[in-house]
């Protein structure tokens, strides 16, 4: 592998310590999350949208509802995901208002595409939107763990949250969004014992099926 993403990849780790005084700075948060938007998702419809947070009263309350996990005090930022409960065809013709307005196409161009994507996503049950949409939203996690690591900030992504909680917290439990999961972002603290845990994963011969 090339030895720069090697590296970062074998340097990041789910920090479990953060230091408290030492934060993102703000063109470097805004690198991160420039990497979460130009996730790619199905259909390209971005089915999600993050809080980033800050501010330390509303993650004390976000720590009680999180197992009081000292990452959602300590990290820099908080980046929590939520993705929409449910993609409608309002959603569509505004993601569908974008295409036109960037691509500079009108509206009888994408006839053919509006339909594509209402045939991909309006019918799902509800359990099949939810596992939708969530994937999508994992990929911009991905994105941003990756992104973070290559930039040595480090990261914990945290799904050891009550979401019914979270979502009253961040006002959003009457909206059409929900939170899925969350990335800490910041700094390692020097007791981090987990900073030095060897990783344990499954090796290439038992993940990868060569044909
Ligand atoms: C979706 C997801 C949710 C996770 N939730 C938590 C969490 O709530 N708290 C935590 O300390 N670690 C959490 N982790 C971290 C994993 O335990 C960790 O990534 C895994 O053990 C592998 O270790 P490494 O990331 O340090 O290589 C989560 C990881 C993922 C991908």
């Amino acid at each position: 592998m090339n030895k720069i993403i090697s590296s970062a990849l074998n340097w990041r780790y789910a920090t479990k310590l953060f230091n408290p005084d030492k934060k993102v700075s703000n063109s470097d948060l805004n690198a991160l999350l420039e990497a979460t938007r130009l996730a790619p998702s199905s259909l390209g419809l971005q089915p999600w949208k993050a809080f980033v947070i800050s501010n330390k009263e509303v993650r004390q309350k976000l720590k009680a509802a999180a197992w009081n996990q000292p990452q959602v005090s300590d990290a820099s930022h908080l980046v929590i995901f939520t993705t929409l409960k449910r993609v409608t065809e309002t959603y569509i013709d505004s993601y569908l208002n974008k295409v036109l307005e960037i691509r500079n196409q009108k509206k009888e161009d994408v006839e053919g595409y509006k339909k594509m994507l209402l045939g991909g996503t309006v019918g799902k049950s509800s359990d099949e939107m939810k596992a939708w949409t969530a994937r999508q939203t994992y990929i911009a996690l991905g994105f941003l763990l990756e992104t973070a690591a290559l930039m040595k900030i480090d990261a914990c992504p945290m799904e050891g949250f009550d979401t019914a909680q979270f979502d009253k917290i961040l006002g959003i439990d009457a909206s059409e969004y929900t939170t899925v999961v969350m990335a800490a972002v910041g700094y390692r603290n020097d007791d981090d014992k987990y900073a030095t845990v060897p990783k344990v994963r499954f090796c290439k011969e038992e993940l990868f099926i060569q044909i």
